[in-house]
């Protein structure tokens, strides 16, 4: 028996959408960022050989803090428990150390009893849990948003994100990308177009979509104006057409949640766990 880990190519499309489709079926985006992830300069989208067949797939991401972020890793089922994960990991931490990367983080479902114990066994340990709520649009018009929410540029929101990381939090999610909060972060995301503030009253929202952009919009950070952002989050989803807002808060912040569910947010049956290494 073979395992070999190496860079994807165009010619594995088929082979990795399949080990995706097979390993979670529920859940496939592949298909949607393979091109573009196979040419990110910083990252490394990975097959797995096994036996010369191509099997599984896992992509090394660099987020804007400069940690690696390891995602979509999909064993094709009949391969499963042959040591395949454990390779993926190996070259993870290889490219880290590469890289100079000294930290790494993953996330999995809490039932999840295989990703989760495969990060540890690596040395990861949980840094953070987190809960999703959901507002199905069904096209329905929503609520007309008060306030009059601008795009902000890279350099000004740069200096709004001390005051809404100590507001938000040590994470935001957006597409379950868990990204600690950063000035870079943020900086990044108005770049993309993602950060929005109404000067009037203060309020600010991180609205956007790593990939998947047609499947809809994911409200990653708001504050203080919680009210306001979230009406605006839900009118720009409506307005744009798209069929949900989706937001993901730690678990342990029961005043947002409590928010969310009053104001009509579906929340997910499992929870997220963060696993975090630094080397
Ligand atoms: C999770 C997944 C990637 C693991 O890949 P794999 O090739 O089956 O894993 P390996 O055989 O290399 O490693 C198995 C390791 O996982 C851990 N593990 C397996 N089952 C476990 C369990 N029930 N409890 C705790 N740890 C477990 C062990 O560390 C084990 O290694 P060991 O047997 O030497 O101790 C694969 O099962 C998969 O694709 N699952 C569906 C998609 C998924 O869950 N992706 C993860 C991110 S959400």
């Amino acid at each position: 028996m073979s395992i070999s880990i190496r860079p994807a190519k165009a010619e594995d499309r088929a082979a990795a959408l399949e080990a995706e489709k097979k390993a979670t079926p529920r859940l496939s985006y592949l298909g949607a960022v393979y091109d573009d992830w196979r040419e990110e300069p910083e990252g490394a989208l990975l097959v797995a050989e096994h036996d010369k067949e191509v099997v599984a797939v896992g992509k090394f991401t660099v987020v804007p803090d400069g940690s690696a972020w390891l995602e979509a890793l999909r064993v094709r089922p009949d391969r499963q428990g042959l040591g395949i994960g454990k390779a993926f990991y190996e070259r993870f931490l290889a490219l880290a150390e590469e890289k100079k990367i000294h930290t790494l983080r993953m996330y999995t479902g809490v039932k999840n009893e295989t990703s989760r114990g495969l990060a540890e066994r690596f040395g990861f340990s949980l840094a953070a849990q987190f809960s999703g709520f959901t507002f199905p649009l069904d096209k329905k018009p929503v609520e007309e948003a008060e306030g009059n929410f601008v795009f902000l540029t890279p350099k000004e929101a740069a200096k709004k994100a001390p005051k809404m990381q100590k507001n938000w939090g040590p994470y935001a999610v957006m597409n379950r990308t868990f990204y600690k909060t950063s000035v870079e972060l943020m900086s990044d995301w108005a770049g993309r177009g993602f950060v929005y503030a109404d000067e009037k009253t203060g309020a600010l929202a991180v609205l956007g979509a790593r990939f998947l952009p047609a499947a809809g919009l994911h409200l990653a950070m708001f504050s203080p104006e919680n009210e306001k952002a979230l009406a605006f989050a839900r009118q720009t989803t409506y307005q744009r057409g798209l069929p949900s807002l989706y937001c993901m808060v730690l678990t342990c912040r029961q005043d947002v949640k409590d928010f969310l569910q009053e104001a009509g947010g579906l929340q997910d049956f499992a929870d997220c766990l963060v696993m975090e290494k630094n080397t």
